[in-house]
């Protein structure tokens, strides 16, 4: 059972004082993904920059309940050997914590020829079908039945290399579908696959392993099949949180006097920092930091936010850049094409004194720049989450932020982090 814990801001009523380093932890979207394909591996292999975050904790979880041994060889570093493994069920208790277990199937199913799971969990952003996994387990040749909530997938002798065309660029689908790949008889070819980088990372990792995947960070994947992969050597380091930086960098306009956010690819965030530049947001970024510093009395202007797949305006970042724009002149428009109700979050805003108005399931208008002041809050998924902390950030007064494990869910310490550069926060017991 989650603790019940709550984050307790002291606005800064406006102000920019937040200064100092921040340094980007691993990709949470990553690492997911990096622990699940170990399960193609037939001994074991390491991996760093793992981010102690809730998410991890749980995979890690669900792969030791499939008989995995996991070591962790230093806060960061873990050694997983699945060798071990003795079943391809996935409990019904693992899939309603984490949405990201859905791709366990396809190393599963490519292993063991059968995978058994439920509908899977997680955040509440809406409808989060699951058709396109069926239909491309279908296609590599494996039979779905699917009763009492759960599906059972079932291939005779290897999965079959297809040519898979994804109705929607779907970011864990792809990497289901490249991991599945691997193990399969033949050519899987994987067409309109998403961009995001996490994937190609993803990718090349399992290529340092033995595996035969080409066109990463194209639109079409092709993965040559072959035997189980070794790790024998091979540590993995998770590449930076894009999403995490981002929030940082946004977090820096609205608070930060100076701040250095560090540790991280600039070049994954093109689409953010050309929106902020546009909104007049002073920052520079070096190789591996953005600087964000002398927008002490600076006025923003209003955007145009349209999410869309990678390279375009992540869906992750939509929560964090509404705070700037309560902040902006103007009225901003945001346009989640995304995922449905991924914009209710914007009703609790409108209580710290923001002016949004909800348009339908993916399309809202804000309105700035609002006074906004501290008020108490339930963070209803971890990017929502972590933008209530930034508007208590801004606010005047204090913020209560509820549903902490949400936001622990993907951001590690967060609380201890922006300590460190200046924000009151706190945690308690809620
Ligand atoms: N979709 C289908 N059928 C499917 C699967 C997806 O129609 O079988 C649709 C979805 O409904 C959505 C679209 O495809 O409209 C794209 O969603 P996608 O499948 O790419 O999302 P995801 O893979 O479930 C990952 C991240 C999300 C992130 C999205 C988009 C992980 C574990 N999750 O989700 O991250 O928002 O890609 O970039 O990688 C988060 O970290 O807070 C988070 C939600």
């Amino acid at each position: 059972m989650e603790k019940k814990e709550a984050f307790i801001i002291d606005g800064l009523n406006g102000e920019r004082k937040l200064s100092g380093e921040i340094v980007v932890g691993g990709a949470k979207n990553e690492v997911l993904k990096t622990l699940a394909s170990t399960i193609l591996f037939k001994d074991e292999v390491s991996i760093s920059n793992v981010p102690q975050i809730e998410d991890v904790a749980r995979t890690l979880e669900a792969l030791k309940n499939l008989g995995a041994t996991v070591v962790k060889e230093n806060n960061n570093k873990y050694r997983i050997s699945t060798a071990g493994l003795n079943t391809s069920v996935i409990s019904a208790d693992i899939a309603k914590k984490l949405r990201a277990s859905v791709v366990l199937t396809g190393p599963l199913l490519a292993r063991f020829g059968s995978v058994d799971f439920p509908y899977p969990g997680g955040c509440v952003i809406g409808k989060r079908p699951i058709d396109m996994f069926l239909d491309g387990f279908k296609s590599m040749g494996a039979a779905v039945v699917e009763a009492d909530g759960r599906f059972l997938v079932k291939t005779e002798g290897k999965l079959k290399g297809a040519e898979i065309f994804l109705k929607n660029q779907s970011v864990t689908v792809t990497e289901t579908f490249m991991m599945a790949g691997v193990l399969a008889e033949g050519k899987t070819v994987i067409k309109n696959a998403a961009l995001e980088p996490e994937i190609a990372s993803l990718g090349r990792f399992l290529n340092e392993a033995g595996a035969k995947i080409s066109g990463l960070e194209t639109s079409t994947i092709e993965i040559v099949g072959g035997e189980m992969l070794s790790g024998k050597g091979l540590c993995h380091e998770t590449m930076p949180d894009r999403i995490e930086a981002g929030s940082f960098v946004i977090l820096g306009a609205l608070c930060g006097s100076d701040l250095r956010i560090s540790k991280c690819e600039p070049k994954h965030l093109d689409a953010l920092l050309y929106n902020l530049k546009e909104s007049g947001v002073n920052f520079e970024t070096g190789p591996d930091h953005i600087r964000v510093y002398g927008n002490e009395g600076r006025h923003f202007k209003s955007l145009d936010i349209k999410t869309h797949e990678y390279p375009g305006f992540p869906t992750d970042l939509q929560a964090p850049i509404s705070i700037l724009l309560t902040q902006a002149e103007g009225q901003s428009f945001i346009f989640e094409t995304i995922f449905e109700n991924r914009l209710n979050y914007l009703e609790a805003l409108d209580r710290f004194g923001a002016s949004t108005r909800i348009l339908d399931s993916h399309r809202a208008f804000i309105n700035g720049p609002a006074k906004l002041e501290g008020r108490a809050v339930e963070s209803p998924d971890l990017r929502a989450g972590l933008a209530y902390a930034i508007a208590g950030a801004v606010a005047k007064g204090r913020t209560e932020v509820h549903n902490v494990y949400y936001i622990d869910r993907g951001y590690e310490r967060i609380d201890e982090r922006l300590r460190a550069i200046g924000l009151d926060i706190s945690r308690r017991e809620a």
